[in-house]
C-alpha cells in the first residue's frame, strides 16, 4: 500500500530520531517523552528490532536534507556501526529529504505519518477500518506526489489521448489516486450502511454499552481483560486494538453490560489519519457509559487527559453522557503519591483509582458502573408553583413522575428518581 519496506523479514534493525525544532521547545510535550512514544510506536510494528533512539536538536530545518551536514555524517557513522536498516523519523519528512537521506545513510526512512499508517494497516480488523486506512494512505501518497515531483514535473507529451494535451505525469498519477479514493468512498458508504444495521440489531440487546477509551498504553486492554476474564491480547504495544472489541459480560453485582475496548489515543496524530482513527471510535457515540482510562503514573497524564476530552467533545460525544474516570496503574506510585491519589478519588464519585495489573480497586469500579447504569431510586414529593412549568416538563421528560395532583397554587408531584437526576433538577 504505502511506499513500504518489508516488515515480514525478521528483525529489521531500526533507529528512531526525534527532531527537536527550536520552535517546538515551548511545546508542552518534552522531547524525551516524544521520543519514548515514538519508540513504542516502532515496537508496535511486528518485525522491527529497535536498536537505538536519539533526540536531534534542530536549530533550523535544512530544506533538502532536514538535518545539518555535520549531524548527518555523525549519524551515518552511528547507523553503520549499528547496522541499521531503517530510520524512523518522528516528524514530517519531505520526499526530497527522504530520498537524499536514504542515499547518504543507505537506509530506508519512514516518517511519523508513514509509521502510524503501517501500524493502522497492520491492526485494522474490520472492513471499515481497512478501507479508512487505505484512504488515509492514498491521501498521504497524493501529498507526497505533489511535493516530490513539482520541481521535476515533466510533460508526458505523445499523442495526447491518454490524458489531455499538456497533461503532466503528476496529474495523471494524481488522477489515478483520486479514482481509487472515489472507489474506496463508495465501498466505505456500503460498509457504513451494513454497520448501521448491525448497530440497530445490537440496540435490541437489552444491555447497556460501556466503552473504554483512553490514551495509548493507559491500560485499556489490561482492564478489559480483567473485567471480562477473557484473553484479549494485552501487549505493551501501541494500538493493540484498532477496531473496537466488544464483549458481553456480567458484572459481579449481576448487571449485564456490553464492554467495548477502543483504539488508543495518540498525541499529534497526523491530520490525514484523524478520520481513520475516528472511524474506530464511533462505537463510543452509542455508549451508555464512557470509562476514560488514564495512566496516572505517566508524567504527562494531565495533558493526555485533556487530549482525550478535547477529541470526545469534538466528536460530539454528548456532554451529558455519563463518564467515569479510571486512574490506572496505582501500583506504580510511591506510597505518598498513592494515598494522595486514592484520597482524591474517594471524594470524587466519578473517579476510581485502581490497578488493572494487580486488581486492587476493581470492586469500586464494578460498584460505580452498576450505580451509574442501574442507580438506586428515591421516592419524593415535590410541590411546584404555576410558574415552574419548565421544571415540571423536565421531570416528565426524564420519566420520573409517578403521580401528580393539582392544588390551588400549582401541582404536587410524586417522583422516583436517582441522586443524579435530583442534583440536576436542583440546578434547573
Ligand atoms: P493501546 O492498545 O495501545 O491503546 O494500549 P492499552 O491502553 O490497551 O494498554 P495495555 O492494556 O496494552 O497496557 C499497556 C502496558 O501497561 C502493558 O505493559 C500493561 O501490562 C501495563 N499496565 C496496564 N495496567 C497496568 C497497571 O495497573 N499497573 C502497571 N504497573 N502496569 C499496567
Amino acid at each position: 500500500m504505502i511506499e513500504s519496506f518489508d516488515t515480514s523479514t525478521p528483525a529489521t534493525r531500526a533507529w528512531v530520531l526525534h527532531p527537536e525544532l527550536k520552535a517546538d521547545r515551548h511545546k508542552r510535550r518534552g522531547a524525551s517523552h516524544a521520543l519514548e512514544e515514538a519508540v513504542s510506536l516502532g515496537d508496535a510494528l511486528p518485525g522491527l528490532d529497535m536498536v537505538g533512539a536519539d533526540v536531534v536538536p534542530l536549530p533550523k530545518v535544512n530544506p533538502g536534507l532536514l538535518f545539518g551536514t555535520g549531524k548527518i555524517e555523525e549519524l551515518r557513522r552511528k547507523f553503520e556501526d549499528h547496522e541499521v536498516d531503517l530510520v524512523l523519523i518522528d516528524g514530517p519528512v519531505t520526499p526530497v529529504q527522504q530520498r537524499n537521506l536514504e542515499k547518504r545513510w543507505k537506509v530506508k526512512i519512514l516518517d511519523r505519518t508513514g509509521l502510524i499508517l503501517e501500524i493502522f494497516s497492520d491492526r485494522a480488523r474490520t472492513r471499515e477500518g481497512v478501507l479508512q486506512v487505505e484512504m488515509a494512505a492514498l491521501s498521504y501518497q497524493r501529498t507526497r506526489l505533489v511535493r516530490a515531483w513539482t520541481h521535476l514535473e515533466r510533460q508526458r507529451g505523445g499523442l495526447g489521448f491518454v490524458g489531455g494535451p499538456g497533461e503532466t505525469q503528476i496529474e495523471a498519477d494524481r488522477r489515478a489516486i483520486d479514482e481509487a479514493v472515489t472507489k474506496l468512498r463508495r465501498q466505505l458508504s456500503k460498509v457504513v450502511k451494513t454497520r448501521e444495521l448491525h448497530r440497530a440489531a445490537r440496540k435490541k440487546i437489552p444491555y447497556p454499552v460501556v466503552a473504554l477509551v483512553g490514551y495509548t498504553n493507559a491500560g485499556k486492554s489490561t482492564l478489559f481483560n480483567r473485567m471480562t476474564g477473557a484473553s484479549v491480547t494485552a501487549e505493551d504495544m501501541l494500538f493493540a486494538t484498532l477496531d473496537p472489541t466488544m464483549r458481553a459480560v456480567e458484572l459481579p453485582g449481576g448487571l449485564k453490560v456490553i464492554l467495548s475496548d477502543t483504539v488508543g489515543f495518540i498525541s499529534d496524530l497526523p491530520t490525514q489519519l484523524v478520520a481513520a482513527f475516528r472511524a474506530t471510535l464511533e462505537e463510543v457515540l452509542d455508549a451508555d457509559l464512557i470509562v476514560h482510562v488514564r495512566d496516572i503514573s505517566h508524567p504527562e497524564s494531565e495533558e493526555q487527559s485533556k487530549d482525550v476530552h478535547d477529541i470526545l467533545t469534538e466528536m460530539g460525544v454528548d456532554e451529558a453522557a455519563r463518564r467515569l474516570e479510571v486512574w490506572n496503574k496505582l501500583d506504580r506510585l510511591d506510597d505518598a503519591a498513592k494515598s494522595a491519589r486514592a484520597t482524591t478519588a474517594e471524594r470524587e464519585p466519578d473517579i476510581i483509582a485502581l490497578s488493572a495489573l494487580t486488581g486492587e480497586g476493581m470492586e469500586a469500579l464494578f460498584d460505580t458502573i452498576t450505580d451509574a447504569l442501574d442507580p438506586p431510586r428515591l421516592q419524593e414529593r415535590l410541590v411546584l408553583g404555576h410558574a415552574q412549568g419548565r421544571a415540571r416538563a423536565w421531570l416528565f421528560e426524564q420519566d420520573v413522575v409517578t403521580d401528580e395532583s393539582q392544588t390551588e397554587d400549582g401541582v404536587i408531584l410524586t417522583v422516583s428518581w436517582t441522586e443524579r437526576q435530583k442534583a440536576r433538577f436542583s440546578k434547573l
